[in-house]
Parts: structure tokens; sequence; C-alpha cells
């Protein structure tokens, strides 16, 4: 077995290993060992791992568990498919996960992802590969409010592992874990292009499930403010996205304006006549 790169564009990043007669990514071969070992479970057959030691293997989550999209959302999986060439079905897989996703209060199932790669007529490894490499997919349960600190480095430079020391231990959590009344849980993304106004956390927002969602940014924040947040959630407060900086406007600079506070002047030739 030898690591390869893999030429399709949507595993570009995915490292791949040759198996057998072909090449396979490896998260292909992590989840085709978890749907063999589902499917003989399934069968009754002795499995060498049980549930016990192997966590994606549980009562909610397996394939034999029925999954659809709701009356609405199939309508919205039709308006979603109509975008593309009917041929081109599969291109469709982002959308339909991220709305199966707000729909299974935002976790993917195994059987939520074979109904999709049912519905864009694909193989389900051709869904997992995608839904395994994208952080936005959550393929364990998350809190109805799901909190993610961006880390990387203008944010991590201005404080984000203060931040998420601050939401962890206010919420009495580790990373990724959902809190007792399964209201929060905290991730982390990579940036998530507001550096200007860093250090930034996003709420996912799924407690009012695929009609309601809601996913902000709020901006410049600090430990003080995140709990702030937190509490106002949990009271089903409206918050207010963006910049949490009362003296900031947008991405503006702190205090207003220093540079650039005339009208800018226009370019000597626009009138091309008087030229
Ligand atoms: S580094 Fe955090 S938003 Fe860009």
């Amino acid at each position: 077995m030898r690591a390869v790169r893999s030429t399709h564009p949507a595993n570009l990043f995915l490292p791949r290993v040759v198996c057998g007669r072909g090449t396979k990514s490896v998260a292909s071969l992590l989840l085709s060992l978890e749907l063999v070992e589902n499917a003989s479970s399934s069968r009754g057959q002795a499995s060498s791992r049980d549930s016990s030691s192997n966590p994606s293997i549980s009562s909610d989550n397996n394939p034999d568990l029925p999954w659809k999209f709701s009356d609405t959302n199939k309508e919205k999986v039709k308006e979603i498919l109509s975008h593309y060439p009917s041929n081109y079905k599969q291109s469709a897989v982002i959308p339909l996960l991220d709305l199966a996703q707000q729909q299974h209060g935002g976790w993917l199932p195994v059987s939520a992802m074979n109904e999709v790669a049912k519905i864009i007529e694909v193989a389900p490894i051709r869904v997992y590969e995608v839904a395994t490499f994208y952080s936005m997919f959550n393929r364990s349960k998350v809190g109805k409010y799901h909190l993610l600190v961006c880390g990387t480095t203008p944010c991590m430079v201005r404080g984000s592992r203060e931040i998420e020391d601050a939401l962890l231990k206010h919420l009495g959590v580790k990373r990724n874990e959902v809190t007792k009344d399964g209201l929060f849980s905290v991730g982390e993304m990579e940036c998530m292009g507001c550096c200007v106004n860093a250090p930034m956390i996003t709420v996912a927002d799924y407690s009012n499930g695929s009609e309601g969602y809601t996913y902000n940014y709020y901006e410049d924040v600090t430990p003080k403010r995140v709990i702030e947040i937190v509490e106002m959630l949990r009271r089903g407060e409206k918050l207010p996205p963006g910049t949490q900086n009362p003296k900031r406007i947008k991405s503006g600079p702190e205090g207003g304006n220093t540079t650039l506070l005339s009208e800018p002047k226009p370019p000597p030739c626009r009138d091309l006549d008087a030229c």
C-alpha cells in the first residue's frame, strides 16, 4: 500500500492509497470498513469489534436506520437539483448534504448520506468522500448551537486560543463534546474569511430545524463576550452578528477612518471626448 496523488477534482487534497487493483481515498477505506462491519452486524454475524469499541456504530447511526428528507425538504431537493443538468446530478452533493445536516440537527448519520447517494445516483462512497473531507459536515452529534472557533493564524495571534479555552471552561466540555443538555458544542474551523475582524467565532444554529437554520459570524470577540453570547443563546435572545466591538462599524477602523477622508478624485480622462 502506498500513497498516491488523486486526480479526481473532488479529492485533490485527500490522501489516497493503492489498494488491490485500484486506488481509494483514506476516507473511502475507513468508511468501507465501517459499513462492512455494520453489514455483518446487521446480519447477526460475529463481528471482531462491537459498538463499544467502534463509536461510529451506534443505535442512532447505522445504515439500517430509515432516513428520508421531510416533505418540505423534498421540495428543496427538487429545487437544488434543478440547478444542475440532469446528467450531472452528482454536482448537487454538497447542497444536499448541507440540507440533510440541517434537517438532522447538525450532523450526518450514514443513512442520510446513503439517501443523498440514492438521490444523485452515485455509489454511497462518493458521498462519504465529500462528507468526510469537508469539516463543515459533522459525522457525530453536535449541540443545537454549534460554536466554531476560528483557529487560523490571524485569529490565533489575536487570541482565539483564549476564546476557545473560555468557551470550553464555561460549558464544561472538551472540544467537539456536547453539553449534557444538548444545547452547545464547541468545534474549531480554519479561516472563515473575516481575519480583519479577528478573532471570530461562528454559531451554527440548529435549534429551529432546517427552516430556521442560521450560520452567523461574531467578530472581534473577547473571552468575556463569547460567554455573554452563549448565555444570550441559552435565553433564546437574538444576537446582532458581525463585529462585537462597539467602536467599529463593520470592518472599519476602531474610532473611525483616519485616512482617505475626502471624496476620491475621478480619473483625469473619464470623459473621453474632453481629453
Ligand atoms: S484567520 Fe480567522 S477569519 Fe481568517
